[in-house]
């Protein structure tokens, strides 16, 4: 089922599947065959065994780390104890429990798969390529969808085994079409400045276990959909793709660590369709409208699953809007920078959880109509008043406010959702954000 002609065949499939399972929309997958269908089916269990009852139990570990990490800092100690442990005594100055985990590891290049244990938050159980092969990447070219370049990006990420990419230097990739992943990869361009620029963006599809780390995305546009090699064992007819910077669709336990992203003709980062266990990390985000979306449509009402941590990151110039813009899920953001908006920063509807703490929201300037922080989209006040919406220890800048909503003692009533551990202060999410986007790192020395 994987040939050209059965194309219009496989349309009627389409739209018997859409109807059922993919309310509306077809996720560029124009040939909905076999090998699809059972990667969705597949996928959707998956999302179903990630989904974490006891959210609380994530969010206070996550807050527990971040304000070790900074008390450590405080005290002027070089590191943690697991860094101890590698026998690292020099100064650490990595400022949040992420990055201190491996960041001042001089010999950081060798022990690359360290990287892996250092998630904190929904993502906490993505391991990526952990112990599996290094694959280099040593061509930037992508030329054939069908039958890619051994040494190029595409090649790598289709394989079937664990595998940790790295890049033998540095390169601007330019894909001509959306790169399909398959399960159990890292992407980490640590060492080389790697560009994903002026092409189509990335697409992380029905998988699991993805951890992609230090890459810079820009200038995204779709690609105009083909024939795309998706795995080594199948390739299909993929319609036009979105435009999106990375798209996590249907998939489960993936880790999104200091990338740069800005100007993508759709979204930077888009997280739908029943994806969860997710943490979008130390990113610098710049230039662009429409930031993130957490569950794109109202009747995707799996997306009740998606769990979504952001932290340590960076939102910055020129930014407009979404970021992110919730649908369902429980999304927790924790110690962000949120330096620049034009319209709102975080915003949503269909009755997400948003949990916001120890973030700093500066409003901008010179527009009076967007001080506050959220927006609530196609509700009337009677419909969202009960979201949960709830902020804490942010701090409020040139005027921001965030409207909260829901119960006030919803942290009292469930703590099994939410319990009393604080978040780190928001006055230190200028020193814990300040190395968020793509590092420098270089080999032999701490990054
Ligand atoms: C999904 O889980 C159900 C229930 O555990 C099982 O019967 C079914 O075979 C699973 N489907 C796939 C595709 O793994
Ligand atoms: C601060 O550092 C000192 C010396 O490194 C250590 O003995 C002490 O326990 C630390 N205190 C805290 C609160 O971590
Ligand atoms: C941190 O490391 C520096 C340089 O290795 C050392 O001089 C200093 O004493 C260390 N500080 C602590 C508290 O261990
Ligand atoms: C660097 O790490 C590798 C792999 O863990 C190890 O074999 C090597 O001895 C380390 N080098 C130094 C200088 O610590």
């Amino acid at each position: 089922m994987e040939r050209a002609e059965l194309y219009s065949f496989s349309i009627i499939l389409i739209f018997a599947f859409a109807s059922t399972l993919l309310p509306s929309s077809t996720a560029n997958i124009a040939v909905y065959d076999e090998y699809w269908q059972k990667r969705a089916a597949e996928a959707w269990n998956r999302t179903l065994d990630t989904y974490e009852p006891i959210p609380a139990k994530v969010v206070s570990h996550l807050n527990l780390h971040t304000s070790r990490a900074l008390k450590e800092i405080k005290n002027g100690s070089n590191g943690t104890r697991r860094q101890l442990a590698h026998g690292y005594q020099g100064p650490c100055t990595a400022t949040n429990p992420i990055d201190r985990c491996w960041r001042c590891d001089p010999n950081w290049s060798n022990n690359r798969f360290r990287l892996a244990d250092c998630v904190l938050g929904f993502g906490h159980k993505a391991k990526g390529g952990k112990n599996g092969k290094i694959y280099v990447v040593s061509d930037s070219s992508d030329n054939d969808m069908v039958n890619p370049k051994p040494g190029t990006l595409r090649h790598a990420v289709i394989q079937k085994e664990p595998l940790w990419i790295i890049f033998d230097r540095s390169m601007v990739i330019r894909l001509n079409q959306e790169l399909i992943m398959t399960s159990d990869k890292t992407i980490d361009a640590r060492g080389a400045s790697i560009h994903i620029a002026h092409g189509a963006g990335i697409t992380i599809q029905f998988v699991r276990n993805v951890i992609i780390h230090g890459l810079k995305i820009h200038n995204i546009v779709p690609g105009s959909g083909g024939l795309i090699r998706d795995s080594v064992d199948h390739y299909g007819f993929r319609s036009r793709s979105d435009g999106d910077g990375i798209s996590i669709f249907g998939s489960q336990d993936i880790w999104i660590d200091h990338v740069s992203m800005k100007q993508c003709s759709d979204g930077l980062i888009d997280v739908i369709y029943g994806s969860t266990g997710i943490t979008i990390s130390n990113g610098h985000f710049t230039d662009h409208n429409e930031v993130m979306l957490f569950g794109a449509s109202d009747a995707h009402s799996q997306d009740k699953n998606m769990q979504i941590t952001v932290a340590f990151n960076h939102f910055g110039k020129r930014l407009v809007q979404r970021m992110p813009r919730c649908r369902w899920g429980y999304i927790h953001v924790v110690n962000n920078d949120y330096t620049h908006w034009n319209m709102y920063a975080i915003g949503g509807s269909m009755n997400p959880t948003i949990i916001s703490q120890g973030n700093r929201y500066i409003a901008p300037p010179d527009n009076g109509y967007a001080k506050e922080v959220t927006k609530r989209e196609y509700s009337p006040e009677s419909v969202w008043a009960s979201w949960t919406w709830r902020s804490q220890g942010d701090i409020f800048l040139r005027g921001a406010f965030f409207v909260e909503s829901g119960d006030v003692n919803y942290m009292s009533k469930h703590p099994q959702l939410y319990d009393l551990i604080e978040p780190a202060s928001a006055q230190t999410v200028a020193e814990i954000t300040k190395f968020s986007g793509a590092l420098g790192c270089k080999v032999g020395k701490p990054c």
